[in-house]
């Protein structure tokens, strides 16, 4: 094994050390663990200020931190996003009504490193058209782990997510990205979830970042609601999103967020 690798790129991506990993794939268990539990909770008639209530208590039973309270004034635990929301939903008063899909995404920080994931759930019966949604978003993330391995570009990545959106006919949301992550929150590269083969930095063992596609039913754009938080489609059409952190290993990547209880992508079965 190697003395030490640690750097920084010149597109300022940093590094990380093998020793390393162990403390992403603690962090990023910790944040999957709490994504498993809330899972029975999610139903129509429950608000999401309820659910992020839970995640907030899950959070301090552990010990551990919230990344995001207190992140640039953002006050909660979780970002819970419905419907035609695409991301940065603030958990609240809103009920959650039979058939509607969300998003949940919680970010912990544990001895230091951070973990961050999200996935998609249903609050009662899932309808067939969110059901494809679903599907293809997912997928879409998991092509694009799997093109995740040094000497591949960050091009690879998004195009890999794009493709496969774009031949089911739905678009992917340009105005968000996945980003590099560690002993940070967010920090280079931006993590494109679409682009052109063979673009973009090139892959290094050692690289910890996320992916966290948001694909639309319908057109891309989206806008910021006044709340400076909430961001939604443009024409109001369903959105979903799936997120994982992964680290850079010699053959691929380690996925540090995986559900210990195998519930990543149904999570509501
Ligand atoms: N967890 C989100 C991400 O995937 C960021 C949420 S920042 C917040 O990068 F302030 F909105 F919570
Ligand atoms: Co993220
Ligand atoms: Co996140």
């Amino acid at each position: 094994m190697e003395e030490t690798r640690a750097r920084i790129t010149r597109e300022g991506i940093r590094i990380y050390e093998d020793a390393d990993f162990a403390g992403m794939a603690k962090a990023g268990r910790c944040a999957a663990e709490i994504l498993d539990l809330v899972a029975p909770l999610v139903k129509p008639g429950v608000t999401t200020g309820a659910l992020d209530d839970f995640i907030r208590g899950e959070i301090e039973r552990r010990g551990v931190t919230s990344a995001t309270i207190g992140y640039k004034g953002y006050q909660h635990a979780s970002c819970i996003s419905v419907n035609h929301v695409v991301c940065h939903g603030i958990p609240g008063a809103k009920l959650l009504a039979e058939g509607d899909i969300l998003n949940i995404d919680v970010t912990v920080i544990v001895d230091g490193w951070y973990g961050d994931t999200s996935r998609m759930y249903v609050a009662g019966t899932l309808p067939r058209k969110a059901e494809r949604l679903i599907e293809v978003t997912h997928e879409a993330l998991m092509r694009g782990i799997a093109a995740v391995k040094p000497g591949a570009t960050f091009g690879d990545i998004g195009h890999a997510i794009q493709s496969y959106a774009e031949a089911n006919r739905m678009s992917v949301v340009r105005d968000f990205c996945g980003h590099g992550l560690g002993r940070v929150f967010h920090a280079p590269p931006n993590v494109l979830h679409y682009g052109r083969p063979g673009t973009g930095p090139v892959l290094e063992e050692g690289m910890f970042f996320t992916i966290e596609p948001m694909v639309n039913l319908g057109r891309p754009e989206t806008k910021v609601l006044a709340d400076d938080w909430t961001a939604v489609t443009r024409d109001k059409s369903l959105s979903a999103q799936y997120e994982h952190s992964v680290g850079v290993t010699a053959t691929g990547c380690e996925i540090f967020t995986l559900s210990p209880a195998g519930k990543f992508f149904r999570t509501w079965e």
